[in-house]
């Protein structure tokens, strides 16, 4: 792909911001008139990408003049930012966006927004358009910086507006962000999927693999030092095939542990084909990198793993496990698996069994198989019963309850430290954080607290934490 063609320009940005101008000003005059203040709410699935889109909608609506609304009974417009990866995460958004029926029946001056990766798909943009016609607005994730010319044309002009591009995807530099932590920020590196696993719709829905510059990412993160935020977790699909130029994931790494100030930097997701031994050397080196790293491995089965078109094997997959291990002590590591795939028999689920004693993952997440509209693996043989799905799946999930319950367990007496950043989400302990691993961890302290680093003598752990006492010494 040429870079070049790759950004939006700053043209067609500018062009945006005369209709956040122009949003402002009508909000603004409606305050002036009456004193209402128009409010819009952002309802948010899936994934880390999502989340971050969603910061960036919630920060275009900020400029537009409307406040946050509480819930969606006070809201003017409603954006709902949607998921796709499986057939669970469809149905919710698709109820929940049902259940908004009532509330624009009652004002049907209320503008819905649904966009994100489930427009992208064509049969899914055909069923917005005709079977939930109270939607005003559907657009995918390539056109969310055209948002603010979308939500014009459906305040201003009251019609449904469609913007569902069928592109490689490109790349708005400089939208506004209305970021929902102070302390933890995502960055997004990446956009898009080459890889094609035979199983997943993200390369449909968010195109090809697009890199932003080196120097606006170093930029962006100099900022949010300087901000006073101290946790960052660059974003991407696959963010090992970052390609910023001259500048490798690795290097882009090293470039930004160089930048001044207290603060640690995680990144997801990586693809073992593409994880490099520079990358661990690159970690290990680097103090500011989280000892943590999460690894999708999907499966155990040499067999399936082809099948999923992963290009790798479990001996490679375990490879990196125990270099990265070996040199980086302390590496907690996190993985995907998807029990089910089609054709998987018992023999391939028990090759994932052995690879989950084998590494011994601090937690994993596991899911079942769900068919993608479009994806190779929907049309293959699948005899399995969701009955025997269901049972793996189970077994799965006890044998790694089992493995995270003892790895917790060897940590009792141990000092750990924590950066608190919520509270109050475990019975009797009143604040919490995660070590640099990414390890739940809860404690007792005063509110100040949030926002630093504390050292916790653990006293007790769980499946999902642990929980503990703050150490002054
Ligand atoms: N069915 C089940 N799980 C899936 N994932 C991706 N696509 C599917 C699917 N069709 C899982 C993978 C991926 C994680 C984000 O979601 O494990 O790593
Ligand atoms: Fe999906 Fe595979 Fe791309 Fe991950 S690497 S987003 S699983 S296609």
């Amino acid at each position: 792909m040429n870079r070049e063609n790759v950004f939006v320009t700053p043209e067609e940005m500018a062009q945006q911001r005369s209709f956040t101008q122009r949003l402002l000003r009508r909000n603004s005059a409606r305050t002036a008139e009456n004193g209402y203040v128009p409010k819009a709410l952002v309802d948010c699935y899936g994934c880390q990408q999502n989340e971050a889109d969603a910061e960036a909608i919630r920060g275009i609506l900020a400029a537009s003049g409307y406040a946050v609304a509480a819930d969606e009974h006070e809201a003017d417009v409603i954006i709902i930012n949607t998921c796709a990866i499986r057939e669970h995460a469809e149905a919710r958004v698709l109820g929940n966006i049902g259940a908004l029926s009532h509330e624009k029946r009652r004002r049907p001056e209320l503008i819905i927004g649904v966009c994100g990766c489930m427009p992208q798909q064509p049969q899914m943009a055909r069923k917005l358009k005709m079977s939930f016609p109270y939607v005003d607005i559907v657009f995918g994730t390539h056109a969310l910086w055209k948002l603010p010319q979308l939500l014009w044309e459906a305040v201003s002009e009251h019609k449904r507006v469609f913007d569902v591009e069928d592109s490689a995807g490109r790349i708005a530099e400089g939208l506004p962000v209305q970021r929902k932590e102070k302390d933890k920020a995502w960055v997004s590196i990446m956009y898009g999927c080459n890889n094609f696993c035979t199983y997943c719709i993200v390369p449909y829905v968010r195109g090809r693999e697009r890199s932003r510059r080196p120097e606006d990412i170093l930029n962006e993160i100099r900022g949010l030092v300087a901000e006073g935020y101290r946790d960052f977790t660059l974003l991407g699909q696959n963010v090992n095939s970052y390609d910023g130029g001259d500048c490798d994931f690795p290097t882009l790494l090293e470039r930004i542990c160089a930048i001044e100030g207290d603060f640690t930097v995680r990144f997801m997701t990586s693809h073992p084909k593409d994880a490099t031994k520079r990358l661990f050397d690159v970690i290990a080196a680097n103090p500011k990198c989280a000892r943590g790293l999460h690894l999708p491995v999907q499966c155990g089965s040499d067999r399936i793993l082809k099948a999923m078109n992963r290009r790798y094997t479990v001996e490679q997959y375990l490879e990196l496990i125990d270099y990265a291990r070996a040199h980086i002590p302390g590496l907690c590591i996190t993985s995907d698996i998807i029990v089910g795939f089609p054709g998987e028999t018992e023999e391939d689920f028990q090759g994932t069994l052995d690879l989950v004693e084998r590494v011994r993952f601090d937690s994993l997440f596991t899911f079942i198989y769900s068919p993608r509209t479009g994806t190779p693996a929907a049309t293959m043989e699948d005899p399995a019963t969701h009955e025997e799905k269901q049972n793996r799946f189970d077994r799965l999930l006890a044998a790694q309850n089992r493995i995270s319950q003892e790895i917790h367990a060897s940590y009792i007496g141990k000092v750990v430290e924590v950066f608190i950043d919520g509270g109050g989400r475990a019975a009797g302990y009143t604040l919490s954080g995660r070590t640099d691993g990414g390890r739940l961890v809860h404690t007792v302290g005063d509110e100040s607290l949030r926002g630093t680093k504390v050292r916790v003598r653990v006293e007790k752990g769980s499946t999902y934490a642990l929980f503990g006492s703050i150490v002054n010494e």
